[in-house]
């Protein structure tokens, strides 16, 4: 069956790496906006989004003289934040695009969080390319505004060049030794693409690169994902974020992947405490180029077409989970049979113990964090088996599902890893009278490393 390519949607495009690489600054670069400066400290805490139309990503990247048409109706790109905190976010976002920008320091290289993002892209099979980025910041770079790469490059010193070069190798050796080929990306045949990662070497204060990597995304989108892209009826759409707002009551910020929504739709949300069934009341986007995060005034819509980032107004909405996906009641629809699909994914997650029954007990302050941290677990450098699984704070009754796999005779399981949630002062007392152990931390490294580390002490 062929693709109708005149019918793409946009593509979804992630923005992911280590805190302070320059993700929110490129958008910003491509924007003309000023995002970054009033975050707090600097730091992006939440996921941002903003819509790039195609006449904008033509203007862009006019001066590389596109061969083809742009075919898709524009770009969507989500903001992640970098902080070693925040990896429920990553993983949202990972798990929702099409395709990655994976953004390196180039004064940096790969730092933590950069290998985090790599190990979330290689899980969820997602397609990425790289921006290394800073590249005014070497030692007597000369500006050359909004150039493509190569342009600016051949305006460099010997110096410079040879500066470049020598990050750029070592770079490329820092990607191989976490089993990853890459070169910059004009260097790479068709044929590699996917298989070796290409780097596109960008200033996000100047604007150097920023025409090759936004033709690089929509050309590989283009290329590679027809059929992917191609747009269908069939409502495709996911919460990204869960947020209190004045006078609207809580709203939930949706990503639409592929469908149409309407004012007045009856949809069926995931709720911690069940399904909720509620009525569109408002459906609003930011302008184009204008990022989602920054209040201000907002399109409205009495009906709106995928793909786009949309912030829904309804009632109830305050216990809906982020990450899971909305479905429309439709004339002909059973309302009980939506209410059951929708909860599947938090179920999905829930259901993801072992089936031995035997493993550790987790527990997490989101379904999000929670099913990072689970894939995290699953990896096979780390392999810990999970027997429990909880959100929120712990509790006696989660020391005492722990307490069981003392009886198990599998005393090194008869532990709580607490990411980023309270433990109660008597979860702490039952924990110490029965044996229970309880690591807490809110980073999932941290929570690893503690376990592993009483493991090996353990089996001596
Ligand atoms: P988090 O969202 O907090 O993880 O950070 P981020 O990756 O979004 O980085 P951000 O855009 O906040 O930039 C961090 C700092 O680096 C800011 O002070 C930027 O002005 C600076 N910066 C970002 N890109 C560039 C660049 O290309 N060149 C130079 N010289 N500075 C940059
Ligand atoms: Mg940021
Ligand atoms: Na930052």
């Amino acid at each position: 069956q062929k693709a109708d390519s005149e019918n793409l949607r946009s593509p979804i495009c992630c923005i992911m790496g280590h805190v302070d690489a320059g993700k929110t600054k490129l958008l910003d670069c491509i924007r003309g906006t000023n995002v970054q400066e009033n975050e707090a400290g600097g730091i992006t805490q939440q996921i941002g989004a903003t819509y790039f139309p195609a006449e904008i990503l033509k203007d862009k990247t006019r001066e590389l003289k596109p061969d083809a048409a742009l075919k898709v109706p524009g770009l969507l790109i989500i903001d992640t934040p970098g902080h070693e905190s925040f990896i429920n976010l990553r993983s949202r976002g990972s798990g929702l695009c099409d395709i990655a920008i994976l953004v390196v320091d180039i004064m940096d290289g790969l730092k933590p969080q950069t290998v985090e993002s790599l190990k979330l892209l290689k899980m969820r099979k997602t397609p990425f390319i790289v921006a290394l980025n800073k590249v005014d910041r070497l030692y007597g770079w000369k500006t050359c505004q909004n150039a493509p790469f190569v342009k600016a490059k051949n305006q460099q010193c010997k110096d410079v060049q040879n500066e470049f070069n020598k990050r750029l190798t070592e770079i490329i050796g820092n990607f191989k030794e976490q089993g990853w080929n890459s070169d910059l990306y004009y260097k790479i045949k068709n044929k590699d693409m996917g298989e070796t990662i290409s780097i596109v070497p960008t200033s996000a204060i100047s604007g150097e690169g920023i025409p090759d990597m936004l033709l690089l995304l929509v050309k590989w989108c283009q290329k590679t994902m027809v059929d992917k892209l191609t747009y269908s009826e069939k409502l495709q759409c996911t919460v990204l974020e869960v947020k209190a707002s004045e006078g609207d009551g809580t709203t939930i910020d949706v990503v639409l992947v592929n469908g149409v929504l309407h004012e007045g739709d009856q949809i069926v949300v995931c709720g911690m405490q069940g399904p909720i069934v509620t009525t569109i009341r408002a459906l609003s986007t930011p302008h184009p180029m204008k990022e989602l995060r920054v209040k201000g005034t907002y399109l409205h819509h009495k009906e709106i077409k995928a793909a786009q980032f949309i912030k829904i107004a309804a009632q109830d909405l305050k216990h809906a989970i982020a990450g899971t996906n909305i479905f429309v009641v439709g004339p002909d629809d059973d309302l009980e049979v939506i209410k059951k699909l929708t909860m599947g994914d938090k179920k999905t997650v829930m259901d993801r113990t072992d089936k031995t029954g035997k493993g550790i007990c987790v527990q997490a302050p989101t379904l999000g964090s929670l099913e990072a941290l689970l894939d995290f677990l699953k990896t096979p450098e780390v392999n810990i088996p999970v027997g429990g699984i909880g959100i929120g704070p712990v509790h006696k009754k989660d020391v005492m599902k722990a307490r069981v796999m003392l009886e198990k005779k599998k005393k090194e399981y008869a532990t709580i890893l607490a990411f980023d949630v309270k433990v109660s002062p008597d979860a702490w007392e039952l924990a110490d009278k029965y044996g229970v152990r309880i690591f807490i931390a809110d980073t999932i490294y941290s929570l690893i490393h503690q376990f592993k580390a009483y493991l090996n002490t353990h089996k001596e």
